[in-house]
């Protein structure tokens, strides 16, 4: 038998280490996971969101599309709708551009002025964007309007995340 015996003041040690060490585990890891969680979210390459617009069916006119998509924040689910405006451009790209103004966020149309044909309008403070979403001097917005990565699975157009127009050089 061993003579090394555990007194009664290290098994009161190791026991408190133990349960202490494992509850500030069970209290950091929800924090670490919180922090670092976009990070992993970024790396993932975002996702791209399904569109009922047939790749094929994509004109030169800008036609406006809406999707929707469910979106988890913790443990609340919710169904949020978006839409873009969506057309071919002379190069044959698929241009998607979002619709929200970069003045102060309203949505605009295209061909929502009579007077401004062919650009888009904002009906808020009279912004407008050429075809390609790039901002008019001497309208309110200073930017032009951003524009969704596209992908194209089965015919079908999918959009990503909304990002600085690179159709405007
Ligand atoms: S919000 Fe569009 S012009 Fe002001």
């Amino acid at each position: 038998m061993s003579k090394h015996r555990v007194s009664r003041r290290q098994f009161l040690n190791y026991t408190l280490t133990g349960v202490g060490g494992f509850m500030a585990a069970g209290m950091l890891m929800p924090m670490v996971r919180f922090a670092i969680d976009p990070v992993l979210k970024a790396e993932a390459g975002g996702d791209f969101i399904a569109t009922k617009l047939k790749v094929a069916d994509i004109t030169n006119e800008p036609t406006r599309v809406d999707f929707s998509y469910e979106q988890v924040d913790a443990w609340y689910t919710s169904e949020v709708t978006n839409s873009a405006w969506v057309y071919k451009n002379e190069a044959g790209e698929i241009v998607a551009l979002s619709p929200v103004c970069k003045h102060l966020g309203c949505v605009v149309n295209w061909n929502g002025s009579e007077n401004d044909p062919n650009m888009f309008y904002c009906p808020c403070h009279g912004g407008l964007y050429e075809k390609s979403g790039k901002n008019v001097p001497g309208t309110p917005p200073t930017a032009p309007l951003d524009s969704y990565p596209t992908q194209e699975k089965d015919g079908i157009l999918y959009l990503g995340t909304p990002e600085p127009n690179k159709f405007v050089k």
